[in-house]
């Protein structure tokens, strides 16, 4: 063998066993399309357990009794909750403390002890509009979280603000006049995968009148425009949603043509619920709190921490693991008559 052979092979032989380090144990290939589609999901085994790890559901208290008097004629002050007996009344408001308020304010988190009936603490307010939400999303969004349903706990984890949430980002400022604003391109951003896309894709979460689309209906400039925008908001939003369930396109997509839902799988039907379920969240829900929070709870740009896939998900393709959440609080469902 010459010697620059010698090299070459040796070259060759050192990448492959160096690149082969890089991920261990190696990535497991799932199929999941009809034979021959090649819609194959990645996935490193050692991610997912890390994943499934800190992705457990909470320890549930035993369910109490339903019958006897019910909390609107026994409590002063119950406006959401009245259809719950006492035991169900005090197990939730026991579990939301677990759920979230910080351990060393226990129920004083959004109680004036001196008066539970008291609404001064905004923590109070807030906590009863997030019970109107909940209650919403787990019997009008049946669609998109199923019998699963949500709790506090899906989106809280035990901390008083959830920990994966938006804000509007108007991204890097440039040097002033005409280069005044980036509309956040050209750096590469973490909530676009670090590509450089737009670094803010969340409006599409937040506005009916958004199109989450690439491609146009017709040929003909005069029907149905998409612009350079709408594609690049699009790949920004796709890559969030890729990120927040821990999946690859094709968990949604056939990729031989992106746009055709005859050729998606079902799980791509859930997801257009889950985006319209989101902006539901958001308008309906979330933002409105604005006006009840401190200053300082809001972001630079004055906005609330808002909702998205994350919140939920947390890197998983259903919200902990898929853990039956309703099923231990109906409370939370809707509201029951009396047995
Ligand atoms: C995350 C906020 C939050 C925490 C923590 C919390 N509560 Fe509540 N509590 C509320 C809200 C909101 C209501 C009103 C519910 C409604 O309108 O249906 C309420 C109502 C009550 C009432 C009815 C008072 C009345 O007369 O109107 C009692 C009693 C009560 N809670 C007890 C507790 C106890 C005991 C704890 C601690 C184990 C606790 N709560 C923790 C938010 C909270
Ligand atoms: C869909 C996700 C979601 C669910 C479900 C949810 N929350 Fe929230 N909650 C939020 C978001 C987002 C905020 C705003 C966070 C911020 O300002 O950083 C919030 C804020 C709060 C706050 C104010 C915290 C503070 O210190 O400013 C309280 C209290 C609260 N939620 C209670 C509850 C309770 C009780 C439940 C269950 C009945 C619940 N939440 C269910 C998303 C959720
Ligand atoms: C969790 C499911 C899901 C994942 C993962 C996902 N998508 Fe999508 N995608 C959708 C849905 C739903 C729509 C349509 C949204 C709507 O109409 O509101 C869509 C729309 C699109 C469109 C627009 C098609 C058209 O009609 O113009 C493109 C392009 C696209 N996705 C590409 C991607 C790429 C690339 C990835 C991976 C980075 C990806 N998607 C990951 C669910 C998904
Ligand atoms: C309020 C919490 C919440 C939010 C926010 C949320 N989801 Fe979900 N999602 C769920 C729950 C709960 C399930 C499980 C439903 C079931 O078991 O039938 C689920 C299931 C799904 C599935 C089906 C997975 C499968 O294996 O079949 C997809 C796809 C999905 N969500 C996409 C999204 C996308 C995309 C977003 C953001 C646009 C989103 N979700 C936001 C709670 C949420």
């Amino acid at each position: 063998m010459k010697p620059a052979n010698t090299v070459f092979t040796a070259l060759v032989l050192g990448s492959i066993l160096a690149l082969g380090g890089c991920e261990m144990p190696p990535p497991a290939a799932d199929q999941n399309g009809y034979r021959g589609q090649s819609m194959g999901s990645v996935a490193n085994p050692r991610t997912l357990e890390m994943r499934e790890a800190a992705n457990r559901p909470p320890e549930t208290q035993p369910a109490a009794d339903p019958s006897g008097p019910r909390a609107s004629t026994i409590y002063q002050n119950v406006r959401v909750l009245g259809d719950l007996s006492e035991g169900e009344f005090l197990r939730l408001m026991a579990q939301m403390t677990e759920w979230v308020a910080p351990a060393e304010a226990s129920c004083g988190y959004c109680h004036n002890l001196e008066n539970m009936a008291d609404e001064s603490k905004y923590q109070y307010r807030v906590a009863r509009q997030m019970l109107i939400m909940t209650r919403s999303l787990n019997t009008d969004w049946k669609a998109h979280v199923g019998e699963t349903g949500v709790t506090c706990y899906t989106c809280h984890r035990g901390n008083a603000q959830p920990q994966a949430t938006f804000r509007t980002d108007p991204g890097p400022m440039g040097a002033g006049g005409f280069t005044a604003s980036r509309q956040g391109q050209n750096f590469a951003a973490r909530s676009v995968g670090s590509t450089s896309l737009p670094n803010d894709p969340f409006t599409r979460l937040l506005s009916y009148a958004d199109q989450i689309r690439v491609n146009t209906a017709s040929p003909l400039p005069a029907g149905n425009p998409r612009t350079i925008q709408d594609a690049e908001m699009t790949y920004g939003l796709m890559i969030h949603m890729s990120e927040g369930l821990g999946v690859n396109c094709t968990f949604c997509h056939n990729s031989r043509n992106f746009g055709e839902w005859a050729d998606s799988p079902p799980q791509r039907a859930a997801a257009f619920h889950g985006i319209r379920m989101v902006r539901d969240i958001n308008t309906r829900h979330v933002q409105p709190l604005a006006a009840l929070l401190p200053a300082e709870r809001l972001g630079p740009e004055g906005d609330i921490a808002k909702v998205f896939c994350t919140t939920c998900h947390q890197g998983q393709p259903k919200p902990m693991g898929g853990a039956p959440m309703l099923r231990d609080h109906p409370e939370l469902g809707a509201p029951r008559p009396a047995p």
